[in-house]
């Protein structure tokens, strides 16, 4: 497998360094052959380069079987348009590798039950996966821009048939090997783009008999998240919607920086953690890299199709976090032991390359 490792900016680099080391370790130990090169993204390609995604990063990216990325944005060039910000270099590196369906899975860590901000009784059973399309709605629907007067400013959200099916389709897909159960999540009861997701998502279920779906609106969605989110196998949403709900899934964890995903149904496949550069706690070694780690576990899964190995480096995450190993954002309470990024990732490299070679002489004898 060739893959192109994409730091970008803030604790991208940090949390990226991690990922890398666990892949390599564990497809050392699993005898799985991985061929990395890096590049520049976002803010950091913009001070090399002048662009946030430029051609030579472009080139190895479609050059390769899976991009790893940390993550894009930088205080330094907040004051810049959205055409010309590090955050475009995420956006058109999604659209050059032409993923669409983004899966973002949440579920409770019995380790870390007690770090989410709800009630154990309520979080305690979650397990949800969010596929959110990655390719249309408001993030890229034409026209858009600022009147000549800079008086207006306006964005489109538009979405085809074609868009939704082949979403809807890996949705549904996802559900079917999981508790067979799909909410659609939509504002049908004011935009017509989500009159048209409902309408399609439902003519998607009939060749789903066996998958469960319901509707919901996105306010009551964000609702249901936080007073019931065991009610919720499958979500499947736009663009917009999906960014948003990740984040508030994401937290319910324990921490933004928990969170993994992956982007699938283009020609090269696009793992990344949910979080963002997080600028406020950038180069003091303290940044979680767990999500970044499981992003690499996804990789594994969807992209080398070695679920052997992905369970390898989910496994030892939970082994860590077991032993009370925490970085600072899931410290939460007496009786952990706060740890820094690097060593996070030393220690989830470590157990991960132990329960390796304990798989190989199992299946050796
Ligand atoms: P953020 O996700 O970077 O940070 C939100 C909060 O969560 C911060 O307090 C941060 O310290 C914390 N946090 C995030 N990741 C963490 C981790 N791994 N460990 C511990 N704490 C963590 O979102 P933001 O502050 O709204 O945005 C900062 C920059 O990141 C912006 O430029 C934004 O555009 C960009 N961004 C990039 C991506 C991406 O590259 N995929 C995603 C979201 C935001
Ligand atoms: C995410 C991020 C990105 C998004 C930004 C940085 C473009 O927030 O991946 O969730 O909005 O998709
Ligand atoms: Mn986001």
């Amino acid at each position: 497998m060739k893959i192109t490792i994409l730091p970008g900016d803030g604790i991208g680099p940090e949390v990226c360094r991690q990922s890398v080391a666990v892949l390599d370790h564990v497809a050392t130990a699993l005898g799985i052959g991985i061929e990395t090169e890096e590049h520049l993204i976002g803010g950091a390609a913009i001070r090399e380069t002048g662009s946030p995604f430029p051609p030579a990063t472009e080139a190895s990216c479609r050059a390769s079987d899976a991009v790893l990325l940390g993550a894009v944005g930088t205080p330094e060039f907040d004051h810049l348009m959205p055409e010309d910000r590090p955050e475009m270099g995420l956006l058109k590196l999604r659209k050059a590798l032409g993923g669409f369906a983004n899966l973002r899975p949440a579920a409770a860590v019995p380790a870390l039950i007690d770090s989410s901000p709800l009630r154990k009784e309520v979080f305690e059973r979650t397990d949800l996966l969010i596929v959110r399309e990655l390719l249309g709605g408001l993030y890229f629907g034409g026209p858009r821009g600022f009147s000549d007067d800079r008086n207006e400013a306006f964005n489109t959200m538009r979405y085809s048939v074609a868009e939704i099916e082949r979403v809807a389709h890996v949705a549904f897909e996802a559900a079917r090997g999981r508790r067979k159960k799909l909410t659609s999540v939509d504002k049908a009861n004011v935009l017509e783009t989500s009159r048209l997701w409902r309408e399609t998502v439902t003519r998607v279920g009939k060749d789903y008999p066996d998958v469960e779906l319901d509707h919901e609106f996105v306010d009551a969605c964000a609702m249901h998240l936080v007073t019931n989110p065991t009610r919720f196998d499958v979500i499947l949403t736009e663009n917009l919607f999906g960014d948003i709900l990740s984040d508030e899934a994401a937290v319910l964890t324990g921490s933004l920086g928990m969170l993994a995903s992956a982007t699938i149904g283009g020609k090269v496949d696009l793992y990344e953690p949910v979080h963002g550069s997080a600028p406020d706690i950038a180069g003091k070694d303290i940044a979680n890299p767990l999500g970044a780690i499981a992003s690499a576990a996804m990789l594994l899964r969807y992209t080398a199709k070695n679920e052997t190995a992905a369970e390898t480096v989910e496994r030892a995450i939970h082994w860590v976090l077991q032993e009370g190993h925490r970085t600072a954002d899931i410290a939460g309470r007496s009786g952990t032991m706060v740890c820094t990024t690097t060593e996070m990732g030393a220690m989830v490299a470590d157990r991960a390359v132990e329960l390796a070679n304990v798989d190989r002489a199992y299946h050796a004898v």
